[in-house]
């Protein structure tokens, strides 16, 4: 027999577990599947970003940094510890903690919502009459019949062609997060995102760490100013980040792993390391997902074709998060979870591409919204730049951190704000005004005339604005 819900969500990462909660608010019956096991092979709704994303990258960075200023800036302060050791397990094992505090959340809210969770593979077996037959393959098979679908399988970290990932010497995401002890040495592929935040976790706790970038440029999605601002203090750290490289064969050995690859200046080297995390992006996930059967289409990265409105090629069929186009990122997932939901229901939920911010949790954490300046020149737009440096801020000196800048771009003739760029401390957190203030299509002026608390970060902010019009009061 199956079991009837108006709307069944496919995956509970953060798209999937969202819409579920959405949709359930709204008044519908909801089913969420979702097959992640947790060690003792009990569900763990959250997907990628919960389990060995977001919440668990986060937390081995802030362990690593009061690690990095117990070591280094407690001194400063007048605080002296003597030897300041890392137990690598009992961080691992506060890091897993975390994990599972969120996988618990979401099962109570599921509860609490009367969302019905099922664990396992959720797959497309047809179409029926008024919606689709999904089946559920896990302890207790079963087979749901949705009105509607929201698919929100996520994505895989991509592997290097013929390097599949064994989780002990090539790591993706995943081993990069359960490292058992500090390597002597650690080669990252990819100086995104991941390779960033992870090099930097580990760079902290000891190990020598390169990260190899296949792109001449650093970081080419972020402003250049920025960047350069960042790469500054990255080389300052210690980070070895080799920019133009091709990376060639990968051998791995019983006890190291050598990568080969060429430097931009043309020699060839071989680099060994006790670990290679592998990250180079990662793959629209569609596996098991049986959309042949209901004729779902993919597009050529197999990620589900949608339109703006996050609608497949399929009546009643969505899908959300990294397995569509756009970012992938968790809170782009979520909103766009919220508005699938808003939207079965006949409302009109929308979610603005224009203003989703992105974050670099290193320190300095970088974190941007809007066009930067090298997107603005490209579109042939007028705008004014302005610029406050951190060093200027009574907070941040307070702090001891007065790295990077807050840097507004806002259109010459109306002066709205066309992008906010900031790399220093509490980045992920100032980034924020900005996009309210971009949300509610401020001016530069706007903020500039904003009453800020002092001594706060977010003075930065306002100075930058006044920056704008060659107006700062303290630079
Ligand atoms: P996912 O989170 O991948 O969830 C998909 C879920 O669907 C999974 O639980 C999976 O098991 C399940 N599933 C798949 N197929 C099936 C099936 N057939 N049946 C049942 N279940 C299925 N983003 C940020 O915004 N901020 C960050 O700080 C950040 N840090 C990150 C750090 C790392 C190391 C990584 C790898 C990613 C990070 N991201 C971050 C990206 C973020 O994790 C993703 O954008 C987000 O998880 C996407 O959400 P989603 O719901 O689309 O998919
Ligand atoms: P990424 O897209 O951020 O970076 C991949 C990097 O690898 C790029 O710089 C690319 O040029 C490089 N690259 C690709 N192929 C290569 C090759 N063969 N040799 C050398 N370099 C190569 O991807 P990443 O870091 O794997 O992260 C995946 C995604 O996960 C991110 O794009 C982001 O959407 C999400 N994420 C978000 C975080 C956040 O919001 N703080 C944190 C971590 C991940």
């Amino acid at each position: 027999m199956s079991q009837a819900f108006d709307v069944v969500v496919i995956g509970a990462g953060p798209g999937g577990y969202i819409a579920a909660i959405r949709a359930a608010q709204l008044g519908f019956k909801v089913a969420c599947i979702d097959e992640w096991k947790n060690a003792a092979g009990g569900p763990a709704p959250g997907g990628t970003c919960t389990n060995v994303g977001c919440i668990p990258s986060k937390a081995l960075l802030q362990s690593s940094e009061h690690f990095e200023h117990a070591n280094k800036h407690f001194e400063e302060h007048g605080i002296s510890t003597g030897k300041v050791t890392m137990d690598v397990a009992k961080m691992v094992g506060r890091k897993d903690t975390v994990v599972k505090q969120n996988n618990d959340g979401i099962l109570y809210l599921f509860k609490k919502n009367k969302v019905a969770f099922f664990h396992g593979r959720g797959s497309f077996v047809k179409a029926v009459d008024g919606g689709y037959e999904v089946a559920v393959a896990g302890d207790k098979p079963e087979t749901l019949v949705g009105k509607q679908v929201v698919v929100a399988t996520g994505s895989n970290a991509r592997q290097l062609p013929g390097v599949p990932f064994d989780e002990d010497k090539v790591l993706s995401n995943d081993g990069a997060l359960r490292i058992g002890a500090v390597p002597k040495k650690l080669v990252l592929i990819g100086s995104g995102v991941i390779g960033l935040e992870m090099g930097s976790v580990w760079r902290r706790l000891g190990a020598d760490v390169t990260v190899l970038e296949g792109l001449p440029t650093f970081l080419g999605a972020v402003d250049e100013q920025i960047a350069k601002e960042a790469k500054k203090a990255f080389d300052k750290q210690g980070l070895k980040i080799e920019l133009g490289v091709q990376v060639g064969e990968v051998k791995v050995g019983k006890k190291s792993v050598t990568v080969n690859y060429t430097s931009a200046k043309g020699e060839a080297v071989a680099l060994e390391a006790d670990k290679l995390v592998v990250s180079i992006g990662r793959v629209p996930n569609t596996t098991g997902l049986n959309a042949e059967a209901v004729g779902l289409a993919l597009d050529e990265r197999g990620a589900i074709v949608v339109d703006a409105d996050c609608k497949t090629n399929l009546p009643g069929v969505w899908a959300v998060g990294d397995v569509v186009r756009g970012p992938m990122l968790a809170h782009k997932a979520e909103e766009e979870g919220v508005a699938v939901a808003e939207r079965i229901a006949g409302q009109h939920g929308h979610v603005n591409f224009n203003t989703i911010p992105w974050v670099i949790y290193t320190s300095p954490e970088i974190a941007w919204v809007g066009r930067t300046e090298q997107q603005l020149k490209a579109d042939g737009v007028a705008y004014k730049a302005g610029t406050f440096p951190f060093l200027a801020n009574g907070r941040a000196r307070a702090l001891g951190d007065t790295t990077g800048m807050v840097k507004f771009l806002a259109d010459a003739q109306t002066d709205e704000i066309l992008g906010v760029h900031i790399v220093g401390p509490m980045a992920s957190e100032l980034i924020s005004e900005a996009v309210v203030a971009m949300e509610f299509k401020a001016s530069a002026e706007d903020i500039a005339r904003i009453c800020h608390a002092h001594p706060s970060l977010s003075e930065a902010t306002k100075e930058a604005a006044l920056a704008v019009d060659k107006r700062t009061l303290n630079f």
